[in-house]
């Protein structure tokens, strides 16, 4: 059975903390955060808080993606397709150093989709942050030239995040365990 963690925004707030004192120690000064929905939404606005500190309060922008099944020649499989994407209002933003916000780097599949597609829009100045990396064989890639912040290296275990609890108390009390 998969071993389960519980973490309360307390301990997410100050693990965001964390990766804003890497992200400043790595001197690269991010103009905007684009958060992956919808995991990556609340870490990217508390990371923005205190990135705020020394880079200034930085746009958010948002993409998400889901899986499907897809059944292609008798074989189902899992896709990955994108469900929101940049608005090209904001022209110039591929031009800017740029914050890729996630919760969990997982399979990491999510995170080779977005990050690739970002450079096929002509990203070229890329970074990541994700609150949790699991150390496990990893399906996706990161493509090169990524700069790349963890908050918490974890095992392969199942991580319930505040924001899926329906009794946070209860959430709570499994989180000091
Ligand atoms: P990765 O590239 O970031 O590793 O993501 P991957 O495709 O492997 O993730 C598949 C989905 O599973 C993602 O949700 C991710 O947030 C979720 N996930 C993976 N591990 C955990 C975990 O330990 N706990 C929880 N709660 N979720 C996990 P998604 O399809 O992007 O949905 P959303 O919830 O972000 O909208
Ligand atoms: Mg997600």
């Amino acid at each position: 059975m998969v071993q389960k963690v519980w973490y309360s925004y307390d301990d997410i707030h100050r693990v965001v903390q964390e990766i804003a004192e890497k992200i400043k120690q790595s001197g690269i000064q991010y103009e905007a955060i684009i958060a992956i929905g919808g995991g990556g939404f609340i870490p990217a606005r508390m990371l923005r808080t205190f990135l705020g500190e020394f880079l200034g309060t930085l746009s958010i922008y948002a993409v998400s993606t889901k899986y499907y099944d897809s059944d292609f020649q008798g074989k189902a499989g899992n896709e990955i397709q994108k469900i929101q994407w940049l608005d090209s209002t904001p022209t110039d933003l591929n031009s800017k150093k740029v914050l890729v916000v996630d919760e969990v780097d997982d399979s990491r599949v999510t995170m080779e989709f977005v990050l690739t597609e970002l450079q096929k829009d002509g990203f070229n100045d890329l970074g990541v942050a994700v609150i949790h990396n699991k150390r496990k064989p990893k399906k996706g890639k990161l493509p090169e030239n990524i700069a790349y912040f963890s908050g918490l290296e974890i095992g392969d275990w199942w991580i319930n995040y505040p924001w899926d609890a329906l009794d946070i108390d209860e959430h709570n009390q499994n989180a000091m365990k």
